[in-house]
């Protein structure tokens, strides 16, 4: 079957056309608009301006995603779209441009949660991955490790309490004098910082005794260690931290995130019995982390996965891939789909339950 898929939870409008057929995927098109650069101004999403971005450019994508995969709307079967969870504004121009194409072509509408999505774009490059496997979500939004039995099956078994790791990132990264988004500039200083011995030292976001993480606490260390070294150097506003001592910043911060991280994973494993480590999201781009993870997968004997690159950021390609096994489990929308901002609230309203509306 033919699914036409729309993703527009936070700064990427992104339209994607995918062939699925017995749980194998060919990505036709996948097209992103990103709006980094606008919000880039202001050090992070603006979602006023992020949902204006979306309408503004999401006819051009969808028109693209189109004529990329040589297609007309003819040959749609499925239209599917990330409703939850993510920036309302945002979302609801994703779900009204996907509620009209599939009213206007008479094809079913499909709900997707865009955080089984993001661990769904593994399914691209490994149709036979085995369950149970652990989803290690990272993004700039989300921090949560999943328990996935079956492709719709999804238990939490470990969530951060507070920011997500990709914020933090971003936060610790500008106060370091990169530009926004900061996750590559600060893998690239990091790898510089570990060449040296890194002797700096943060807090784990691991929270002691369970599986779930706190991001706030490494933060605000973070930036108060970049502050008091400022201040011992005597630097002006405009003066910039030695290079060697942002690398070692950069590392030390690093080297908390990959620990906490591991730690998790590898607490879960122990807890929960083996399963293949699956990394996906858009810090999944992080070279430490992968390493880091793919470490612990062998030291468990599980395989370590992950999302090609251009399939870990936010993507509509994985939303269709989402969308399918959604399609197959029954799970329909009908033209009073909405958007939710939390998995919880899309839940309480039982969105992706099999045939929520029927065909
Ligand atoms: O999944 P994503 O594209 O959007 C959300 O759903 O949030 O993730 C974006 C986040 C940003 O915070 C960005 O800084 C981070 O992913 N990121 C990275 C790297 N590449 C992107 N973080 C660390 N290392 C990277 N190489
Ligand atoms: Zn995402």
């Amino acid at each position: 079957m033919i699914i036409f898929s729309v993703e527009s939870s936070c700064d990427e409008t992104s339209c994607a056309v995918i062939r699925a057929e017995d749980s194998r995927f060919e990505i036709l098109s996948n097209v992103v608009a990103t709006q980094i650069e606008t919000h880039a101004l202001y050090g992070g999403v603006v979602p006023e301006i992020a949902s204006r971005a979306h309408l503004e450019a999401i006819s051009a994508v969808a028109e693209r995603a189109l004529s990329d995969a040589g297609i007309t709307t003819d040959s749609i079967d499925a239209v599917a779209v990330t409703c939850a969870p993510g920036l309302i504004g945002a979302l609801l121009v994703g779900v009204s441009f996907a509620k009209s194409l599939a009213y206007s072509i008479g094809v079913p509408l499909i709900p997707v949660n865009h955080i089984k999505a993001h661990a769904a774009a593994v399914y691209a490059e490994n149709p036979d991955l085995e369950y149970p496997f652990y989803a290690v979500i990272v993004s700039g939004s989300h921090t949560s490790v999943y328990r996935v039995t079956g492709p719709t099956e999804f238990v939490e078994v470990g969530a951060s309490r507070d920011d997500a790791a990709g914020e933090a990132f971003d936060k610790v990264g500008r106060r370091l004098g990169l530009a926004y988004p900061c996750g590559a500039g600060m893998d690239a200083l990091a790898a510089e910082g570990f060449k040296n011995k890194v002797t700096l030292k943060l807090p784990s976001p691991h929270v002691k005794d369970s599986t779930d993480f706190s991001f706030s606490g490494l933060k605000t260390a973070a930036v108060n260690l970049i502050h008091n070294e400022r201040q011992k150097l005597s630097l002006g506003d405009d003066d910039p931290l030695p290079d060697s001592l942002r690398a070692e910043i950069a590392a030390a911060f690093t080297r908390s995130v990959t620990d906490g991280i591991s730690e998790v994973v590898r607490s879960v494993i122990a807890e929960y019995g083996p399963g293949a480590v699956i990394l996906a999201g858009g810090v999944a781009a992080n070279s430490h982390l992968r390493k880091a993870l793919s470490a612990v997968a062998e030291k468990n004997s599980v395989p370590f996965v992950t999302p090609a690159r251009d399939l870990c950021g936010d993507n509509a390609a994985m939303i269709g891939i989402q969308g399918y096994f959604e399609y197959l489990a029954g799970v329909r929308a009908g033209t009073d789909l909405n958007a939710y901002a939390s998995e919880e609230a899309a839940e309480a309203e039982g969105v992706f339950e099999s045939s929520a509306v029927a065909e």
